[in-house]
């Protein structure tokens, strides 16, 4: 047995048209799992480079979106990945950004990570991979319910692999460091940020989508069944620092 295969397994990806899902959606597919490409708007792109697999329409401003879907077919890993930032001054932040935020990045990870469990644990199998962030270790600046929200996707990790690893769920998160997608663009536009954020990177540029994908697999497959509660940072060494 190959222990990076994901041959036979199907594959939920959240957020997948794009960026960082987009590349966990491809990188599963190579690696030989069924792949459901979710998003709110159209996956075409990604089935396109994945030649094959499906898409699902899955929009968590509803955070309950997910709620039938694991009762309705067999699905082996679950990777949450959708998610959103807004940037204003602390002093100045507005409900409807902490809310939508949180809504999305909190909210619907946990109740699509419970509607899985609810399918996935009768089987005594099943692979939760949530994206985090390094948001989810340090503050950040003008993100504060970002920072709130990968804080707590860092601790849900923990509690649900606490209570659902002896069940034969694997529950881990990955922290990617700055990577190169629409999330991290007006961040790469501000020449200044822009560089102080290479100057600290041990790896010397920014991630890629593609950094994050291969992490994925390894948590979505067998290699990784003794890896429980983990929040596994990828991110050219910036927490060495
Ligand atoms: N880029 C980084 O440096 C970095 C670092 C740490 C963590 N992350 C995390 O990595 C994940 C992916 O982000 P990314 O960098 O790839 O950014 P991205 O390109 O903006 O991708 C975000 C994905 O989430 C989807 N999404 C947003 N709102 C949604 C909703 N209501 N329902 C369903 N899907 C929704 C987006 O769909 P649309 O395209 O339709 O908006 C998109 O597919 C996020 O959780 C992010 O916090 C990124």
């Amino acid at each position: 047995m190959n222990a990076f295969s994901l041959q036979g397994k199907t594959a939920l990806v959240t957020g997948a048209n794009t960026g960082i899902g987009q590349a966990i959606a491809v990188a599963m597919a190579g690696a030989g799992a069924e792949v459901i490409a979710s998003g709110r708007r159209d996956c075409d792109e990604t089935l396109e480079m994945m030649g094959r697999g499906r898409q699902m329409r899955l929009d968590f401003s509803n955070p309950m979106a997910a709620r039938d879907v694991f009762a309705a077919e067999r699905i082996d890993i679950l990777v949450n990945n959708a998610g959103i930032i807004r940037r204003d001054d602390a002093v100045d932040f507005s409900e409807a950004d902490w809310d939508d935020v949180i809504d999305i990045n909190q909210k619907a990870l946990f109740f699509t990570c419970q509607a899985f469990a609810r399918a996935a644990l009768p089987r005594g199998a099943g692979k939760i991979v949530n994206i985090a962030s390094l948001l989810s270790f340090q503050g950040g600046i003008r993100v504060p319910s970002y920072t709130a929200s990968k804080h707590g996707v860092a601790g849900l990790t923990k509690l649900m692999a606490n209570e659902w690893a002896a069940r034969g769920l694997n529950v881990n998160a990955i922290a990617p460091g700055y990577i190169e997608t629409n999330n991290t663009e007006a961040l790469r536009a501000d020449p200044e940020r822009s560089k102080a954020i290479l100057d600290r990177i041990p790896a010397g540029r920014w991630g890629r989508p593609e950094d994050i994908a291969q992490t994925a697999v390894f948590l979505a497959a067998p290699a990784s069944d003794y890896v429980n509660g983990a929040v596994l940072n990828v991110d050219g060494g910036w927490l060495a620092r």
